[in-house]
């Protein structure tokens, strides 16, 4: 049996969001879009997942309602800028998964944005559906600002607010990284408050954070999740979109989605997601503390076998743990211990070549970056699989660095 160590990747089904899809699958096959009586079930199944997902988004959000000066307004902003979180001021919308959340929100927020904004704020160590969507944005004009990141991962806040300013775009800011599990709340907040001073959108890639770790959705104005990073299904997702800052359409068709994401919605995959969501938001508190049992103990067997972590020691996310060693290479460490599974860098960028560039940003060498393993798990390791998997990897570094 193999270890699933790669909790970053993606996580494994939960059995909850298996069940809840299986009906769709199988005789509830209608269109929810259809007005007949089937149609109209499936119809029914999406909308009680898109309120168990945003029940889970909002379930650490402060409950007040701070109104801003309409006047201060922008005048793209269409409604009143509702400085709150409740459920009714955003609306979910279900994509085919993050990386169109991101892609839409980012294009469809810059072509929305009237000709004296052009900048668009970001953090070096951005998820590439991020970094490549907005470099994509630099032949319609937009002037991008990079913002660097410390050799913890972070940025520095002031030099984040100061990038910030009334010919900005939008900003998008991710709350944990998903190769170094690094987060970056504070940053984001400060970016945030002279985004509203400023009337600018703040986009945040809550991918890794979503069920898990508590991102303030009130200081953002749109919000990408994906469903299989919390045991749901892959190819769903879904954007979080605050009352009077809906991105123009990326695609066009049926009009559904209230006609700003056009595409037939599987019911299954909605089901499936919103179980999974339900399951997240259920226990949070005791999910993190079983995580945080299993961080504690592999850090203290990594710790004695020479491995040093890359990133943030404490303000982290603790079921991510990106780690190096001088000498070992972890192309051939992944090779030779089949029985785990677990990554080099970022799978998401695994099999181009390249080195990490969360890696590099953070100012490791490309030796050290080469040396370097992601190890993720959470709600379904178990301390006896995660013991015996440090073990295996440590025994096979050993023997790389006494055989190189
Ligand atoms: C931080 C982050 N953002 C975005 C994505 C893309 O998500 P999806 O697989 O749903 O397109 C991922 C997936 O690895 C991720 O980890």
């Amino acid at each position: 049996m193999t270890i699933y160590l790669d909790y970053q990747a993606t996580t494994p089904l939960a059995p909850e969001a298996a069940d809840a899809m299986r009906p769709w699958l199988d005789d509830k096959f209608a269109n929810p879009h259809s007005s007949h009586r089937l149609g109209r079930e499936a119809a029914a199944a999406v909308e009680a997942a898109r309120e168990e997902i945003v029940a889970t988004l909002l379930r650490w959000e402060p409950r007040y309602e701070r109104r801003g000066d309409e006047a201060d307004n922008p005048p793209w902003v269409t409604e009143t800028y509702p400085w709150d979180s409740r459920p009714e001021s955003g609306r979910l919308f279900f994509t085919s998964g993050a990386t169109e959340a991101l892609n839409w929100a980012i294009k469809g927020t810059f072509s929305k944005a009237p000709p004296d904004r052009r900048r668009i704020v970001t953090v070096a160590t951005e998820h590439a559906a991020v970094l490549d969507t907005i470099r994509s944005l630099e032949r319609f004009g937009a002037e991008v600002v990079v913002l660097p990141v410390d050799r913890k991962g972070q940025i520095d806040v002031v030099q984040a607010m100061e990038a910030v300013n009334e010919r900005t775009a939008l900003i998008a800011c991710m709350s944990v990284n998903n190769e170094i599990g690094v987060v970056q709340h504070i940053g984001l907040l400060r970016m945030s408050e002279v985004a509203r001073a400023h009337g600018v959108p703040v986009i945040c890639d809550n991918v890794q954070g979503f069920g898990r770790y508590s991102v303030n959705v009130s200081m953002c104005d749109m919000v990408a999740i994906s469903a299989h990073k919390i045991h749901g299904p892959k190819g769903i997702g879904a954007l979080w979109v605050r009352k009077g800052f809906e991105p123009e359409p990326l695609l066009h068709g049926g009009g559904q989605e209230g006609g700003l994401r056009s595409g037939t919605l599987s019911p299954a995959l909605c089901a499936g997601f919103g179980a999974a969501a339900k399951l997240a938001g259920a226990d949070p508190l005791q999910g993190a503390g079983h995580v945080m049992q299993l961080y504690h103990r592999a850090r203290e067997i990594l710790r004695d076998a020479g491995w040093h972590m890359n990133g943030h020691r404490s303000v982290r996310w603790p079921g991510n743990l990106n780690i190096r060693r001088a000498g070992v290479d972890a192309a051939r460490l992944i090779a030779d211990v089949r029985q785990v599974a677990f990554s080099a860098g970022s799978a998401c960028a695994s099999g181009s070549g390249r080195p990490s560039h969360v890696l590099r940003a953070i100012g490791l060498s490309d030796a050290e970056a080469r040396s370097s393993i992601r190890l993720g798990f959470g709600r379904y390791t178990t301390e006896a699989e995660l013991i015996e998997a440090l073990d295996l990897i440590n025994t096979a570094a050993e023997r790389q660095l006494r055989l190189p």
